[in-house]
């Protein structure tokens, strides 16, 4: 059954509104937001926010902050979660082939980080088959609860395990998981070096961590930038972490797969 079925749990009168504003969050240009806040506004802002994320790990931070010369992206909200199942991502991702580049197995124990409502987790899920897991992980519980709605109605409960977890706590089991796959998700990370370093535990040792980044040495992807990766970028966060660099997939029309391992 295509992942287009799935039904979200989104009030309907909004989601229009709430697709149009978060499919321009990501892919159109800054300009065409509203005025940028006073800086003196922007400050109360920014501490406020600050004080909220210390108070509750999964409310999301306003201003990221860069990381290594690069800015960090914001998070995308849930109440843009409709843009995950758009009619064209299967053309723009083609997400059976992405899979196709991990050689998974029957058995395998993969985990989806930033799985969103399970776009990718369902498909793994299917590969690795009954006698194998997949751990859904988010950080957002909005997102894990259409996430969980959407594996009860495929009938996937038996293989997918939805978590909530933080920007600082992978909440994955240590050294059981073969492969990690985030799918345009590393570069919305608050905490890139809490995350990187969580993910190390939970892998196995020669276990793979993938990330599916929009290219941003490709001006014709028409993705916002902060939400693009180049290849050179993330060899340098991800190695200065202790992964080996293993490939750079370029099978996709839009998307790096870059695959790094865990050393034995
Ligand atoms: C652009 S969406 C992609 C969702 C999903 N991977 C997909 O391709 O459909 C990014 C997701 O990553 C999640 N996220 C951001 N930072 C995260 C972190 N540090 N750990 C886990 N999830 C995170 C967000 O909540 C959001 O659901």
């Amino acid at each position: 059954m295509g992942m287009y079925k799935m039904g979200l749990k989104i009030c309907r009168p909004y989601q229009s509104i709430c697709l149009l504003m978060f499919a321009l969050a990501i892919v159109a240009p800054r300009s065409s937001f509203g005025q940028e806040p006073k800086p003196s506004q922007k400050k109360v802002a920014d501490r406020k926010a600050a004080e909220k994320v210390e108070e509750d790990p999964h409310q999301l931070p306003a201003n990221p902050g860069t990381f290594m010369g690069r800015a960090i992206a914001p998070v995308m909200s849930y109440l843009g979660a409709d843009w995950l199942l758009r009619e064209t991502r299967e053309a723009e991702e083609q997400p059976e082939q992405m899979i196709d580049a991990l050689s998974l197995k029957a058995g395998d124990v993969v985990a989806d980080v930033g799985a969103g409502v399970g776009y990718t987790s369902v498909r793994i899920a299917k590969r690795v088959g009954s006698s194998g897991k997949v751990y859904a992980t988010d950080i957002q519980p909005q997102m894990i609860r259409m996430l969980k709605s959407n594996i009860r109605s495929m009938k996937l409960e038996k293989v997918i395990i939805p978590t909530l977890c933080t920007a600082t706590e992978t909440k994955l089991p240590s050294g059981e998981i073969d492969l990690i796959i985030m799918v345009d998700v590393y570069h919305e990370c608050s905490n890139p070096i809490e995350t990187l370093q969580g993910l190390k535990k939970a892998l196995k040792p020669g276990g793979r961590l993938v990330l599916i980044e929009f290219r941003a040495e490709d001006p014709d992807v028409p993705i916002r930038p902060e939400h693009k990766m180049t290849l050179a970028q993330a060899r340098k966060e991800v190695e200065a972490q202790g992964f080996k660099f293993q490939k750079n997939d370029e099978r996709l029309p839009w998307q790096h797969i870059i695959i790094f391992q865990k050393p034995e």
